[in-house]
């Protein structure tokens, strides 16, 4: 199956000289939900609201479910749903109101029976006749996510979509962004919260000053990049790490009173027990012990600053 988002060449510069994007490829796969991490600024907004058709790439091509973003925007718009990064809504307009007159934008017939089941799977049915500016902030950003599917897009991007969110509300969106994915919608989210593309992304992609470092599926992520590590807790501390252990992967904590030894979850051979005879002939003792294996925020953390 061809990609349903296809970025190509993408280059961004704002009016004020800064390269936001720089020559970026990205594919996105049908029925996918596809995280894209990023530290603060690195392009994420930037790169969605190009493909959503709200700022113009100054180089480079996008296609939406095969349809090029600036030749054919209006067939690649009414595919995408945009959960944006910043709250917009007419603070005085009906819940109601605000997602039918959404719908409306892209041309498609009222289908109140449609805009009632996203309301009820958002938990707005309630509030359907509030006025926006009456809604708690969670409510409003769940109204945004009610307007993005108002016009049943076949992509949905969620910029940020549970910042400021509860976490039991966090779950129930995670909960309803898995549903979609069912009915087949692909979904492209950025976020801050790591555990939240841990749970929820088939692929993951990291972008950092306007490059795309890595694409990879999440698991095979895990599998290549974690790490495990193990902790000694000695019970005398150490000047340094004795010569005949050099040629291992350890460090020792600057109190000398911990010796961390890490090793790759992919390895069939961890050599712990090398270590420890290795030790125990050294006469090195120790009163504890712990291992521990790296989360996607070491992992991300690890690539961005590495870079
Ligand atoms: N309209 C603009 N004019 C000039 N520079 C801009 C504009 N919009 C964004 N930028 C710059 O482009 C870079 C990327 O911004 P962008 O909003 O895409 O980042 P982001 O990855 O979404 O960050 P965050 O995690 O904070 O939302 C930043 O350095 C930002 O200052
Ligand atoms: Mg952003």
């Amino acid at each position: 199956m061809p990609p349903i988002i296809s970025v190509q060449g993408l280059n961004k510069t704002y009016a004020s000289g800064f390269e936001a994007l720089k020559n970026l490829d990205l594919d996105i796969n049908t029925g996918e939900i596809f995280a894209l991490l990023g530290p603060n600024g690195a392009g994420k907004t930037t790169l969605i609201s190009i493909i959503c058709g709200i700022a113009n790439p100054t180089r480079g091509t996008v296609t939406a479910d095969g349809h090029d973003i600036l030749t054919d925007f209006r067939q690649a718009r009414a595919k995408i749903g945009l959960v944006p990064q910043e709250l917009a809504t007419d603070a005085f307009e009906t819940v109601w109101a605000t997602v039918n007159f959404s719908r409306g934008l892209f041309g498609k017939a009222p289908n109140p029976a449609h805009l009632e089941k996203i309301l009820r799977q958002l938990s707005l049915w309630d509030k359907r006749n509030s006025k926006i500016k009456a809604l708690s902030g969670g409510m409003k950003r769940r109204v945004m996510i009610a307007k993005a599917l108002s016009h049943e897009p076949k992509i949905l991007f969620l910029d940020e979509p549970t910042a400021g969110v509860d976490v039991e509300l966090r779950r129930d969106m995670w909960e309803m962004v898995r549903g979609l994915r069912e009915q087949g919608v692909t979904i492209i989210l950025t976020t801050h919260y790591i555990e939240e593309a841990e749970e929820m992304a088939d692929r993951i992609g990291v972008i950092s000053n306007g490059e795309i470092i890595l694409v990879e599926e999440k698991t095979a992520l895990m599998r290549k990049l974690g790490k495990k590590q193990l902790t000694l807790s000695l019970r005398e501390p150490l000047a340094n790490v004795p010569d005949s252990l050099a040629a291992m992967p350890l460090t020792l904590s600057e109190d000398g009173r911990e010796l961390n030894y890490n090793f790759d979850t992919e390895q069939e051979h961890s050599g712990i027990s090398e270590l420890l005879k290795e030790l125990d002939s050294q006469g090195v003792e120790f009163r504890d012990l712990r291992t521990r294996e790296s989360s996607l925020e070491d992992i991300f953390v690890g690539l961005v600053h590495g870079q």
